[in-house]
């Protein structure tokens, strides 16, 4: 079941850099950063109310979000919802016929797990199932 929007990712060339307009310009405060290796990332959490905005900078010149950088510019990456139970969701949309991008749940920022579903099966928008753990 999904319970909230978790966070609003967005890709961009530097977390510091991009944070600057949330924190001088609206007032909002860059709570952390993390790096997640398996995704070759490095991640700025800015608390927005109940939810969050996600900047999200490649590491790599092959990490994916490097490739979505180059051919479509910083932007809106993927809309994340929190479940309350990622693996029932994942074999539930497998089984289901929906494109998932992970082979199965990863670990990701925050100490969640998490998969994310191809913007094909979802009108557009990638989007991230994840499961605070
Ligand atoms: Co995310």
């Amino acid at each position: 079941m999904v319970k909230k929007v978790a966070h609003i990712a967005i890709a961009v060339p530097s977390v510091d850099e991009a944070a600057r307009f949330y924190t001088e310009q609206l007032g909002l405060k860059l709570e952390r950063k993390e790096t997640v290796p398996h995704r070759k990332v490095t991640v700025g959490f800015i608390q927005v109310g109940d939810t969050k905005v996600e900047l999200v900078q490649p590491d790599t010149p092959d990490a994916p979000v490097a490739g979505f950088l180059a051919v479509r510019g910083p932007g809106l990456h993927h809309i994340c919802f929190e479940v309350d139970d990622v693996d029932a969701e994942f074999q539930r949309l497998k089984a289901a016929g929906v494109r998932i991008v992970d082979p199965e749940p990863q670990a990701g920022a925050g100490g969640t797990r998490a998969f994310f579903i191809h913007p094909k099966s979802t009108g557009g928008v990638l989007i991230e199932l994840s499961q605070r753990v």
